[in-house]
């Protein structure tokens, strides 16, 4: 059974090949940790994923998506972290953070708000910072990041992940995807820069790059690093599939173990081929052509589907998001489903029969 055999990378081994994708539960204050994440991480560790992924987690406090988000940009945030680290490590989960900035779409509001577009400062928003003054449609310009600045956005990746390892996690994600700052300097869409981090390839990818390498020295050898990319903008001249491979390349040479292969989000408005599976061929091209683990995200919620997916060497690793929200116990029930050995926590043993 692929999708049920463990999966090594460095010194961490994950049960089985399930992934909670991070997903933001816009309800932290001042960025804590409380219990509404003790009780959705719990269940999904009890829940039987191999990975458990917190949400974005910002980097620095203008980096949140929302002014609800997770954060590890001071230290007050580790401790209420640990404590839900230690539970889903006690119940064979590994725990995992994504690191996260959200650049240009920053200070926004949480979906189930009553207003749309950018929180005022007034009403607790933000200035939002990105590579350029070109607004995401819909939202406030952002300031444009001078070269002066960037050293601070690697220096608060790297203490950021320092933080997680104080904190437990087993596996740091950079979120480098869905038009968030990383992307943003990725993108030709969103990076119109003149000086060294915009222009050709080589500057475009400059940025992560320096994040990476100050974020692999603050992390002990055996935990592994991944990087989430969205892996096309699906857009003619936008970021290709191509480049993510190049990207890729020069990720695994500086000690990233996964690209987690996402797509989009750069810019709205964009024709996407949504349906089960749709970004498998993206994990796939990135793990063959790049010769680096790669997890595949996006509409799948079939047992035979997450596991051929696996089995045909598409990806190493299946996250699964929405999916996972509508049923924790995802995992048990696709071993059930797939002829796997049963691993219920004993409490929930007699679910089994
Ligand atoms: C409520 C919600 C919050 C999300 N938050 C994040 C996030 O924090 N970071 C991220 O990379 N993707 C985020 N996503 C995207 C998911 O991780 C996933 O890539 C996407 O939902 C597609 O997978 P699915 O079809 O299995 O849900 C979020 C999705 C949902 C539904």
């Amino acid at each position: 059974m692929a999708l049920f055999s463990p999966l090594t990378l460095r010194g961490v081994t994950l049960r089985n090949r399930i992934a909670v994708s991070p997903m933001c539960q816009y309800s932290a204050e001042d960025g804590r940790a409380n219990d509404w994440h003790f009780a959705h991480l719990s269940a999904r560790a009890l829940g039987g994923a191999g990975l458990v992924l917190t949400e974005a987690t910002a980097v620095e406090a203008r980096g949140r998506i929302s002014p609800e988000d997770l954060g590890l940009w001071k230290d007050a945030h580790i401790a209420p972290l640990a404590r839900i680290n230690r539970f889903l490590r006690d119940q064979g989960a590994v725990p995992g953070v994504q690191l996260a900035h959200a650049g240009r779409k920053a200070s926004t509001y949480r979906p189930w708000a009553a207003e749309r577009g950018t929180v005022p400062p007034a009403a607790g928003g933000w200035r939002s910072v990105g590579p350029s003054e070109a607004a995401f449609p819909g939202l406030s310009a952002p300031k444009a990041l001078d070269e002066g600045e960037l050293p601070g956005i690697i220096q608060a990746f790297a203490d950021a992940a320092t933080r997680a390892v104080a904190a437990g996690f087993q596996v740091i994600e950079l979120h480098a995807a869905h038009g968030y700052l990383l992307h943003s300097f990725l993108s030709p869409l969103t990076n119109t820069r003149t000086d060294r981090y915009g222009g050709p390839f080589e500057n475009r990818v400059r940025l992560l790059l320096e994040v990476t390498e100050a974020v692999r020295a603050r992390l002990p050898e055996e935990l592994p690093l991944f990087v989430r990319l969205s892996a096309t903008d699906w857009v003619a001249d936008g970021w290709q599939v191509e480049d993510s491979v190049a990207l890729a390349r020069l990720l695994k040479e500086r000690g990233v173990d996964l690209i987690d292969c996402s797509s989009g989000g750069a810019v709205p408005g964009v024709t996407i081929p949504v349906g089960p599976g749709y970004q498998v061929p993206l994990a796939a091209r990135v793990r063959r052509e790049a010769g680096v683990a790669t997890g595949a995200v996006g509409m799948i919620t079939e047992p035979e589907h997450a596991e051929a997916i696996v089995r045909c060497g598409e990806a190493d690793l299946v996250l699964l998001g929405r999916e996972l929200l509508r049923d924790p116990f995802w995992p048990h029930r696709a071993a059930a489903a797939l002829g796997a050995a049963p691993f219920w926590p004993p409490q929930y043993e007699r679910a089994a029969f």
